[in-house]
């Protein structure tokens, strides 16, 4: 049977083990500092006011190409999604038993949508996109959404101009105090 005595001895060496051994990592693993452009890879936000949109452009004629090949495995064939989660098209937001939120239902601004696929999808490979193709494929998600016409050219300026559904459907309470 463990003793008290033996209890704390031995957590005692596993607590010394872990100090030295959290020593050694920190020795080891300083990092190297990153570099201008390393450091804009992380700087990828996209605003609703139109801040920190990369240049490039498409439209969802292109982005359907981007979709079929990076998408549709998570997504299906036209983003009914193969889960609740996953699901990018449709949804409806008046339900009377639980609401189904989408990109199309519930996202009130476009830049999230452009923000968060440049970010993190596909999820597979995030990051991997260029900006081309990250206009190209959110002007597919969109259109599949009925909330533009396959052939806008999205872009910086453009995307700022997209009305999504649910644009009223948020309160703003970053001014309630
Ligand atoms: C390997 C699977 C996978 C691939 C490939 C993938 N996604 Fe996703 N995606 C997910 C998962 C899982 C979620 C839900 C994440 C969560 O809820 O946290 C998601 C969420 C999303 C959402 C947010 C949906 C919402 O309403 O919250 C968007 C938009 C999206 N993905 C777009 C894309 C696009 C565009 C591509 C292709 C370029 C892509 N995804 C490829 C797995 C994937």
């Amino acid at each position: 049977m463990f003793t008290l005595k033996k209890l704390l001895t031995a957590s005692a060496v596993s607590a010394s083990l872990v100090i030295g051994l959290s020593a050694v990592v920190q020795a080891q693993s300083l990092g190297i500092p990153i570099n201008e452009s390393q450091l804009q890879d992380f700087d990828l936000i996209a605003q609703p006011d139109g801040s920190g949109y990369p240049q490039g452009s498409g439209t969802a004629m292109q982005g359907k190409a981007i979709f079929e090949r990076r998408c549709v495995a998570c997504h299906g064939m036209t983003g009914e999604g193969t889960s609740a989660n996953t699901r990018l098209v449709g949804g409806d937001m008046q339900s009377e038993e639980r609401p189904i939120r989408t990109v199309g239902s519930y996202w009130p601004h476009a830049s999230t949508l452009f923000d968060y696929v440049q970010r993190a999808m596909p999820a597979d490979a995030p990051k991997s996109l260029t900006s081309d193709e990250v206009y190209q494929v959110i002007a597919y998600v969109l259109n599949l959404n009925g909330i533009i016409e396959d052939s806008l050219i999205l872009n910086k300026e453009t995307l700022m101009q997209v009305e999504m559904p649910n644009k009223d459907g948020f309160i703003d309470s970053s001014q309630a105090l």
